[in-house]
């Protein structure tokens, strides 16, 4: 299939197993995958949810159960690769001896490249010293293809200066050289390095030696044990705060190395979106999949601060939940952050204790600003609006709790968003308006959801 034939440069919102059954056969070069072991874990320690972690844990209880959810996700995944694509699979020791079988099944044993030793972490662990056992530093990325035709570019790496001076001991004018058996070689060849004076015929030796000169050696191969990536430490450099988020550069050799330019790559886990922003960055198509609403967010965001993309003209974000039957299957704190989106708000990054506000909208002069949220340095020019937001109807003891946190926060206006308002809450709305110069902005899902439609038939 033709590369122009797939949409590209989209966020699918949703489970993978949905989006990837919508794409045809043999049409993506390459797929990276990052699967959550433990189901969405790793939002709720982004967002710092103690009460959702303590809910979605153990939902796949065991590895079989994880195994059997990811092997229709994974028919798909083969499905859809095309006969030269390449498929890494990421994960750690929770799961990789399993997925190690499951994916020999399902790709072939004689497709299987290279396990990848990634030193996720670096030091012995010593913080724990008292557990019995050493250090779980590395995760494992397996490699397969499809099929035995694929793109490869090994990479390589410069020789080190112990290498170099251990090695290549010899020189001439044309340069420093090593010398290498020539046990194999056709006559052409021969004659050539002949030719060039690179050919030296050692007494002791049956076979001859040829000269391997410094500045045309490739350099060393990269093996499958990786050390030179660091791994991301949360709010610093390119960490966004996202504990399961991957270097950069550990996408970016992969790409390099498993795709040319104009490729697709699609990522079917794509948290926030390591794999397509190196894709973009390297010149590839790509397509990214997430469940959480949340995610495909911060995905826009990296897009248009990374790479300068801007969102509905050089991508889309599609599926985002559109009726309410799908938000009320959402966990709290991805409800919270979908309505606070929604309105252009930034959602608060802790979700317990967070004295009754889930997020701020600020003005546009105060967008910058919302980067040192926490801090006391926003003084008189500090007009952000404090944001509340409730899954279910609200009632008065609602609206009375938000008065609070919007006085305690030192404003008079704030925004609610609920499910519906009962009768009384409407009234104490109107009340405080009135009599106690404070607003309250009602919004019901519905309106938002109204709203999101009409700029959805925009883009
Ligand atoms: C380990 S994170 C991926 C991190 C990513 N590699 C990065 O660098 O940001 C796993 C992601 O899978 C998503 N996820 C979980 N279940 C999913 C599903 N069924 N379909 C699509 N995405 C899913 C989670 O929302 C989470 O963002």
């Amino acid at each position: 299939m033709n590369n122009n034939e797939i949409k590209t440069s989209v966020i699918y919102c949703g489970d993978c197993l949905k989006h990837l059954k919508n794409l045809p056969d043999d049409c993506i070069d390459l797929i990276y995958i990052d699967p959550p072991f433990n189901s969405n874990r790793n939002y709720e320690v982004f967002w710092g949810d103690t009460k959702e972690k303590r809910a979605f844990e153990d939902r796949f209880g065991d590895a079989e159960h994880y195994v059997n959810w990811m092997t229709p996700r994974l028919v798909q995944i083969v499905r859809i690769l095309k006969l030269t694509g390449s498929f890494y699979y990421h994960c750690d020791w929770h799961a990789s001896h399993y997925m190690k079988i499951k994916l020999d099944q399902m790709f072939g044993f004689s497709n299987f490249r290279s396990e990848i030793m990634w030193e996720r972490a670096i030091g012995t662990g010593s913080s724990k010293s008292i557990a019995k056992h050493f250090g779980h530093n590395n995760d494992s990325i397996f490699f397969f293809t499809k099929g035995k035709k694929y793109t490869f570019h090994r990479p390589r790496f410069p020789y080190s200066e112990d290498y170099i001076k251990s090695k290549f001991v010899y020189s001439d004018e044309r340069g420093q050289y090593r010398l290498n058996v020539l046990a194999t070689y056709s006559k052409e060849r021969f004659e050539q390095w002949q030719k060039e004076g690179r050919i030296v015929q050692k007494p002791d030796s049956k076979y001859p030696y040829y000269k391997q000169y410094l500045d045309e050696s490739p350099g060393v191969a990269l093996s499958n044990i990786w050390t030179d990536i660091e791994p991301i430490i949360s709010n610093k450099g390119e960490g966004l705060g996202y504990p399961t988020q991957k270097p950069i550069k550990l996408l970016e050799r992969i790409i390099k190395a498993s795709s040319n330019p104009d490729d697709i790559i699609l990522d079917a886990f794509c948290g926030c979106g390591t794999t397509i922003v190196a894709a973009q960055q390297l010149g590839r198509k790509w397509i990214g999949i997430d469940i959480s609403p949340t995610a495909c967010r911060v995905m826009a965001k990296r897009l248009k601060d990374v790479c300068g993309l801007k969102e509905g003209v050089d991508f889309v974000i599609r599926d985002l939940p559109k009726t309410w039957e799908e938000l009320k299957k959402y966990p709290p704190f991805e409800f919270q952050n979908w309505a606070i989106n929604a309105l252009g708000g930034i959602p608060s990054a802790k979700k317990v204790g967070d004295m009754g506000i889930d997020g701020y909208i600020y003005p546009a002069e105060d967008v910058s600003m919302a980067k040192n949220e926490g801090s006391d340095l926003f003084g008189e020019l500090d007009k952000r609006i404090p944001v509340q937001v409730k899954q279910h109807r609200a009632g008065r003891p609602d609206i009375d709790s938000f008065e609070t946190a919007i006085r305690r926060d030192k404003r008079n206006l704030g925004f609610f968003v609920a499910l519906t308002f009962t009768k009384d809450a409407t009234r104490e709305i109107d009340r405080v308006k009135r009599e106690e110069d404070l607003t309250i902005i009602p919004f019901t899902v519905q309106q938002i959801l109204d709203e999101e439609a009409k700029i959805n038939d925009f883009v």
